[in-house]
């Protein structure tokens, strides 16, 4: 569910006119609705009502704009991340260092020494060699990392092979077989306090079948290393929960999904984590776009939007479906590809749809765009960043400025050499 709804014929966000935030702020524009972020943050935590020790960490990489993660902070959720610059986002957004997960397989040397320094709450360990240099460094600062090893469960998530993350030729974790080896060299090592294991096997799962068979093989192996010895306090089962893209699209329920965790983790006695993204942001965020005009095409015409493929890459990425809806539709419906204006044929974003009516200078949204949206733009073909927009009942504030052209074109610089 979310805030976007037709009032009196016209699309608002909450109490907002889109109409009012395309005249203030210009398109292309994210626009967020906090009472939805908010909703989804609650949901998600009720659905795991049953499930007595847990902690929930935000994957920032689904949307890391600092008024965004400030609105989960105050919903008491933590933040995984996966670089020092989501690191950093998180702090900034008020989220508490204990309650900071650190993913990512590429953690380096640099980005540890500043996790550790910040007093995070947890490193999630993706190889031996990393378990290594996370305990020399930490030890060397006198401190004790406290970490989790990502195990790869060889499960196929069944969504896209770009976004799947839990087979074995996937570059996530260590294999289940080489595990507990792994695991008991690392426990001896000073500076590391091992505590449990981790597993994300992909992100939009439309089906719970491959997270219960990756649960299961967890479970399995917490029992075989706590028969070796080792004291397992926690175990985090990642993000992955798909969304709705389109329309009467039917998802997991958090409900349903909190119902098989609960299940699975009966007799775990651990604290479990969460790392969940698009199913708190997707649907909470829509990129509002202004029609730029419509151009006859042989098979169908093609809508041409000023928002492109730097603007909302997934569905060049991804081949994604992002439903799109006319912020004032008239009624009638027309067959239509929809396209950005960027320079290659995969900045599209529809092809033969039927859509809403749209002419040229009419306004329209993308939906489900509130994760992995703003955070993948680019300025490919030297456009801007897109904005953002953060509304709350009836008031809105831009919460990302569009960084222009000029701007991006300022931090470059010709050499003397080639005056
Ligand atoms: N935890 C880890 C370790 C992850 O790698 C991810 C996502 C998450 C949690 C959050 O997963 P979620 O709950 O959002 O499914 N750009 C792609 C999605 C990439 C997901 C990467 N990892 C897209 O637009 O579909």
């Amino acid at each position: 569910m979310d805030h976007f709804s037709l009032q009196h014929g016209q699309l608002f966000a909450e109490q907002v006119p889109f109409r009012t935030i395309a005249d203030a702020v210009g398109t292309p524009v994210y626009v967020y609705s906090r009472a939805t972020l908010e909703r989804h943050a609650h949901v998600f935590r009720d659905g795991l009502a049953d499930v007595p020790r847990k902690h929930i960490a935000f994957a920032v990489k689904a949307n890391p704009n600092l008024a965004v993660l400030r609105v989960l902070a105050k919903c008491g959720y933590g933040a995984d991340v996966v670089s020092a610059g989501e690191l950093d986002r998180a702090l900034a957004a008020g989220m508490a260092p204990q309650d900071i997960v650190f993913s990512g397989v590429g953690k380096t040397a640099t980005e540890i020494r500043h996790g550790l320094s910040n007093h995070i709450g947890q490193f999630n360990i993706e190889s031996e060699e990393e378990g290594v240099m996370l305990a020399q460094i930490a030890s060397a600062m006198g401190l004790t990392a406290q970490a989790v090893l990502r195990i790869n469960p060889d499960v196929d998530a069944g969504t896209h092979a770009k976004i799947s993350t839990g087979k074995a030729d996937n570059k996530f974790g260590v294999g289940l077989h080489i595990g507990p080896g792994i695991y008991r060299r690392l426990s001896t090592l000073p500076g590391l306090s091992l505590r449990g294991v981790a597993v994300h096997i992909g992100s939009q799962l439309l089906s719970l079948d491959p997270l219960e068979a990756a649960f299961g093989k967890i479970g399995r192996l917490v029992a075989q290393l706590r028969a070796d010895g080792h004291a397992i306090s926690h175990v985090d089962l990642g993000g992955g929960l798909g969304v709705p893209y389109r329309a009467g699209e039917v998802t997991p329920s958090p409900a349903d999904y909190g119902a098989l965790v609960a299940q699975v983790t009966r007799d775990w006695d651990a604290t479990i984590q969460f790392e969940p993204g698009r199913v708190i942001a997707g649907n909470a965020g829509v990129l509002l776009t202004r029609v730029v005009r419509v151009k006859p095409g042989i098979l169908h015409p093609f809508v041409v939007v000023d928002a492109a493929m730097n603007d909302l890459a997934r569905p060049a990425l991804y081949d994604a479906w992002h439903d799109f809806a006319a912020v004032s539709p008239d009624g009638q419906r027309m067959t239509a590809n929809i396209v950005g204006p960027v320079c290659e044929s995969g900045d599209t974003f529809a092809m033969g749809r039927d859509i809403d009516r749209v002419g040229a200078g009419d306004l329209a949204i993308f939906r489900t765009a509130g994760a992995y949206g703003a955070t993948l733009a680019s300025s490919y073909n030297s456009r801007g960043i897109v904005a953002e927009v953060l509304v709350d009942e009836d008031r809105y504030a831009v919460v990302a400025d569009r960084i222009t052209p000029a701007e991006i074109m300022a931090a470059e610089r010709v050499p003397a050499w080639l005056e």
